[in-house]
This record gives structure tokens, sequence and C-alpha cells, in this order.
């Protein structure tokens, strides 16, 4: 018997407004047109009064929690992925801990790792979970991209949108020589801060005194993603003794539909088994892969047993993958 973390159910939340390219090319110099084309985005959800990220990452854990059938009481570990928390400080984690009713004295914090932020948040519970620390985790990705944006730089304002998603981890003794039993089978986990400058935000507390926007080299941010998210899923996929064609369905950070078509290819991966939900989200960042996740178990898509990989690139860089049985 081995301890593993498994995947008990998953929640999602999204702003009340919707914005149809349409509507952002009366405000951009843009048009519906070139963001389908470039980026397969056609809608994005924008955060309004009262909605924020700690808001939204609560609603997608109580649902989350719904799903699993778990008290809020029961939850000792609350790990949430953000890059626009509410405020610099505490963790977003922590006002998601007393909104849900937690008992107090577990442990909360967020992870900085932009896009990545959920792999980094997951791989993280596990660990902790394995150990013991914690016997129930929320894993949370949540954010308000939209207050990140420059809304004058159409290069960059077309291609993000808020929300949140989440998913209840519990550890569990399973049969390891038992090819179906369910958890998280592996992870890997990678950043190169050298690649600083093609994705970042141009301000922070301790530089500038303010938040800053977002700022992209979309290039070479897209050559970048193809060669590392295809050999993060080789690796795991190695580690884990799984070959492509064992993955059920794979569930990417949704930052563009091409780079999801280009690392399906790189895999031999059919594109039916790719989930995507940029169309109707645009990139979310941390939030990307659960609000996916959960989208695609609750239309049915994605069943209890089926092995699926997440896997998710964003600024730093950071990057990962993890190959789990639902
Ligand atoms: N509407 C209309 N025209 C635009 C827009 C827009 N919103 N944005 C840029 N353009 C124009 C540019 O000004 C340029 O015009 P020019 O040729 O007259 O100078 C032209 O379109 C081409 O611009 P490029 O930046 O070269 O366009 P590209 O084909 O590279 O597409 C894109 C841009 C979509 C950002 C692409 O590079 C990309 O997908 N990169 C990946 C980055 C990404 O997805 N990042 C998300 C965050 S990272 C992450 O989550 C991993």
């Amino acid at each position: 018997m081995t301890l593993r973390s498994v995947i008990r159910g998953s929640g999602s939340a999204l702003p009340a407004r919707a914005v149809s390219n349409a509507e952002l090319a009366t405000q951009i110099d843009t048009t519906d047109e070139w963001i389908v084309e470039r980026t397969g985005i056609r809608n994005r959800y924008i955060a309004g009064e009262g909605e924020t990220t700690a808001t939204l990452a609560t609603e997608a854990a109580q649902k989350a929690l719904e799903a699993a059938g778990i008290a809020a009481a029961d939850i000792d570990l609350i790990v949430l992925g953000t890059c626009s928390p509410d405020q610099t400080f505490p963790a977003t984690a922590t006002l998601v801990q007393h909104a849900l009713g937690c008992r107090p004295g577990g442990i909360a914090f967020d992870v900085a790792a932009v896009c990545s932020g959920f792999l980094y948040g997951l791989a993280t519970a596990d660990a902790l979970l394995r150990t013991g620390a914690a016997k129930r985790a929320l894993v949370i990705g949540a954010e308000t991209m939209s207050r990140l944006l420059d809304w004058e730089d159409r290069t960059t304002c077309v291609l993000f949108g808020d929300g949140a998603g989440a998913v209840v981890l519990e550890a569990v003794e399973v049969d390891a020589g038992d090819p179906r039993a369910p958890g998280i089978l592996e992870t890997r986990l990678h950043a190169d801060g050298g690649q600083r400058d093609l994705l970042y935000m141009d301000g922070g507390p301790s530089t500038t005194g303010t938040v800053g926007k977002v700022r992209m080299k979309g290039r070479e941010v897209f050559r970048h993603a193809v060669v590392n998210l295809a050999s993060v899923l080789e690796e795991v996929l190695d580690a884990a003794g799984q070959t492509a064609s064992d993955v059920d369905w794979v569930v990417p950070h949704q930052a563009n539909a091409r780079i999801l078509d280009a690392t399906a290819r790189k895999l031999g991966l059919p594109p039916e088994k790719v989930v995507i939900t940029v169309d109707r989200h645009a990139n979310t960042s941390a939030a990307s892969v659960p609000l996916a996740f959960d989208t695609a178990v609750r239309d049915g898509r994605i069943k209890p047993g089926d092995l699926v990989m997440f896997e998710a690139m964003g600024g730093g860089f950071t990057w990962g993958a993890s190959l789990v049985r639902v």
C-alpha cells in the first residue's frame, strides 16, 4: 500500500460579465478575426465590482467541496496559485480559508508561479499530503488578470480573462500494484529565471511600489512554450512508465489554441484528447488548468478512472506537468 493524493472533486467560478471579441473591438484597435485566427479566443469573463480573486476562489472551492462531499471544516491545507492576489499580503489562501469557514489553524498559503501556479500548487499539496502534514487539501488557481492588463496594449489585453478553478485532494492508502489505483502518479516542475524578460509585470512592491502591467514578447513565448511543454510531458510519461496513447485527456494551460495544437502534434496526441476552453475563457493564468478540468468533468468528458495529464507554462519561465488517475 502507498499513500497517494486523490482528486475527490472539482469546482470553478467565472465573473458575471462575459466580454466578446466584438465588444473589445469597439474599445481597442483589434478585430474578432485577428484574435480568433491568432489565438482561438472568442470570449473572456471580466471581474466587476465586488468580484475579486478571493471571491472567485471561494466560489470555486465551495463547488469543489460540494462535488467531493467533504466539509470545509475537514480541510487542513489550502494552496492557492495566483499572480493577482487581493492584497500583497495576507495570502489570498488565508482569505479563502476564513470565507469557507474552515477551522482556524490549518495551513494556507499562495504560490507565485504565474500560469504554472496550479501545477506548482498541486505538486506542493501532494508532497505535504504524502508526508502526513495534512489529510485533505484544496488546491486552487484563481486570477483577476483584467486588473493587471494595460488596456491600451492590444498585443496583451485581448489574451487574458478572469476566473477560478479548484480541486479537493485527499491522502488515501492505495494498492500501488493496481494500475487503476487513483491519485497523482508523477509530477515534474521546472523554472528558468533567465527568460524573465519575455513575460513579466513592469512593476512590483519592492521595485516600483506599484503592481505594474503585463508585458510580453508573444512570438518568443510561443516558441519556448511548445518546446518546454513537449519536453516536460515526455519526462512525466517516462517517469510514470506510460506513453501518450495511454493518456485519456490532456488538460493544458489555456494560453493559445495554436500552442495547444502544436504541443499535441509534437507528442502525437490526437487533438480530440485535448480539453480546450480557451475559446470561452481566454487565458486565465493559474486558473486555466483547474477551470478546464472542472468544465470537462462536469460536461461528462472526463470520467472516474481516466488518466489525465495537466500541463502549464508561465512567466519566469516556470513550467510543469502532472499525470493523475482520476
Ligand atoms: N489585434 C490586431 N492586430 C494585432 C493585435 C490585436 N490584438 N495584436 C498585435 N497585432 C498586430 C501587430 O501589431 C503586428 O502588426 P504589424 O505586422 O503591422 O507590426 C501583427 O499583428 C503581428 O503581431 P505579432 O505579435 O507578430 O503576432 P503573432 O502572430 O506572434 O501573434 C500572439 C501574437 C497571439 C501573442 C502570439 O505571439 C502568441 O500566441 N504568443 C504566445 C504567447 C501567449 O499565448 N501568451 C500568453 C501568456 S503566456 C502563457 O500563458 C504561457
